[in-house]
This record gives structure tokens, C-alpha cells and sequence, in this order.
């Protein structure tokens, strides 16, 4: 009986919902440095929140559990654009990643949606079509927004992540290939999301301080400036590498934040790394959806 109810409900809401839904969520930043607060690496053809657009330019949807669609949004699928303000960023094998993206209005604590983080562990290899979802290596699952993932939880907007490790046994010297599936499913038709991203896997790169997510949480709300871009103090920080080592993998219990071996050619920066250059302006928050998009899950 309740089961009946909860299905027409769900059904209903759907049929009400399923011409409007847009605007849900995206990736800001792939490669997230949650102890310093800035972005080290962004997804591909990652437009900025500078850009007033960004919510309906850059969401890409999957409507109705879609048997074939091209799996990445038409500006991501074709190829792996990228600007030197938002340039796509460098791992090396086993590294921890912190990814964020916002939280939307999705809360949901006692039945968190699902990320997967996909990849293939072949450089040449790209994602074509959302049916490798369910043939593609995972990386990663995190929830998407809940009190142990967001900022401000109660905020609709709040800025949301999770950690996740590159594979080790991706081949220093590649760039590969990775989506950001999230699997909102909050409509029963079925309602997926999409970023893809791509890699640069080198045997060294800028490794982010690793703590618990709680610690990380509390740290402070971040103010978006990340995801305006790379300024050149960023530029400098990711100057600063570090080898892990083989089958050395930063976690939560053994990783230690002293400051990385000294890289043997420190890069020569040049004059123009001197002058900072200014953020100009404090991107305005997403608007939170309305009630006719996004439904949350029904009781
Ligand atoms: C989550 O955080 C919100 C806002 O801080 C709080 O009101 C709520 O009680 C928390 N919920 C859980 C399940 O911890």
C-alpha cells in the first residue's frame, strides 16, 4: 500500500518535472587543495562562475535513463579543451584527489545520491557513449551532498566534495580520460549527470595535504574564487612537486604535511609570475532550484 502510494507520488512528480528539469550540477574543480582552498585542475571546456551562464551552459543531462547518448556534454565530448585559466590538471599515480562541485539543493543524509568517478586505464582510449557507464573502470564512488561532504549543509548552494585515488597503475607520461557520473535518480524515469575530465599523469606532481574530511570541512566555507581560475601564486604552488614513490599512497593515517623534497631544477619563474593577477570579481552563487526542477526525494 505504502509502496503504491510512494510509486503514484513519484510518478506524479515526475510527469511534472520531466519537461523543466536543468540545472543541477557540474564539477568546479577536479584537482581541489581543500587545506589552501584553491583549484589546481579544472574539466574540460570549464567555463568559469565568472561566466553568469555556467549553470545552463555547463549542466548536461541524461533524462529518462537514456540507452545511447554521447557521454560527455557537446563541449566536452569532441576534445580536451582547456585554458591556461583553467588548465587540466597533473596527478601521478596512487595520488589522492579532492573534487568539488555544489551541492544544489541535493542534501540528502539518510539516502545520499551516488558519484562514480569513471576512467580507462588505456590513454588512447575516450568515452563515447553514457552505456559505458556499466563497462568503464570506477576510481571512485562518494556521496554526493551530505553533512559529511558539504560545507554548509544547510546552504543550497554550499560547495560540496570527496576524495578519490588516480589508479596505480596508470603509465606516467599519458593523459587519461575521466567522467564524473552522478547518478541523481531522485526522478524514477531515471536522471543522470555528466563532467568529463581528463589527467595528466606524470611521476611527480603538486600532492595536496591529505586529512579527514571532517577536519577539512571545518576548516572554512570556501568563497568560489577557485573556480574563477589560476593565478600565478597557484602557478608557483603547483611548480612544487613531489614523487610519492612506488606504491607510496598518501592516506589519512600516514601522510605527513612537512613540505616536499626539494625538486632538483626548481622552475625559473619569469617576470611576469611577479605580478599577481587580481581576482576582479566574487562569482554570485547559483540560484537554488526552484521547486518545479530537482524535486528532492519524496517520503
Ligand atoms: C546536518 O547539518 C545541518 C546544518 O548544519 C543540521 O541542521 C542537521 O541537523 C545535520 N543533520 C545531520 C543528520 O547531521
Amino acid at each position: 500500500m505504502l509502496h503504491n502510494f510512494v510509486k503514484t507520488t513519484v510518478a506524479a512528480l515526475a510527469m511534472g518535472s520531466a519537461s523543466t528539469v536543468l540545472a543541477h550540477s557540474w564539477v568546479d574543480s577536479t584537482k581541489y587543495d581543500p587545506v589552501n582552498q584553491v583549484s589546481l585542475g579544472y574539466p574540460r571546456g570549464y567555463p568559469g562562475r565568472s561566466n553568469p551562464d555556467i549553470n545552463t551552459e555547463y549542466t548536461y543531462l541524461f533524462s529518462g535513463s537514456p540507452k545511447s547518448q554521447p557521454m560527455c556534454n557537446p563541449k566536452q565530448q569532441a576534445n580536451m579543451n582547456y585554458s591556461p585559466l583553467f588548465p587540466m590538471a597533473t596527478v601521478q599515480p596512487g595520488e589522492t584527489v579532492y573534487t568539488t562541485w555544489e551541492q544544489n539543493g541535493h542534501l540528502n543524509n539518510a539516502n545520499p545520491t551516488k558519484i562514480d568517478i569513471l576512467y580507462y586505464p588505456d590513454p588512447n582510449k575516450q568515452f563515447a557513449d553514457v552505456s559505458e557507464r556499466n563497462t568503464a573502470m570506477v576510481a571512485g564512488t562518494m556521496d554526493f551532498a551530505t553533512n559529511a561532504t558539504c560545507y554548509s549543509p544547510g546552504n543550497p548552494n554550499s560547495v560540496c566534495f570527496g576524495s578519490w585515488t588516480v589508479p596505480k597503475d596508470l603509465k606516467p607520461g599519458n593523459v587519461y580520460h575521466f567522467v564524473w557520473f552522478w547518478y541523481f535518480n531522485q526522478n524514477p524515469a531515471g536522471e543522470w549527470y555528466s563532467t568529463c575530465f581528463d589527467l595528466d599523469v606524470q611521476e611527480s606532481s603538486h600532492v595536496v595535504e591529505v586529512k579527514p574530511m571532517a577536519e577539512l570541512l571545518a576548516m572554512a566555507d570556501p568563497d568560489l574564487n577557485y573556480a574563477l581560475g589560476m593565478t600565478d601564486s597557484i602557478k608557483k604552488e603547483l611548480a612544487e612537486v613531489t614523487n610519492l614513490g612506488e606504491g607510496a599512497q598518501p592516506d589519512e593515517s600516514s601522510y605527513s604535511s612537512e613540505a616536499p623534497a626539494e625538486s632538483s631544477e626548481p622552475p625559473a619563474m619569469s617576470s611576469s609570475d611577479a605580478a599577481e593577477q587580481p581576482i576582479s570579481s566574487v562569482p554570485a552563487p547559483l540560484p537554488a532550484p526552484t521547486p518545479a526542477k530537482c524535486r528532492p526525494r519524496p517520503h
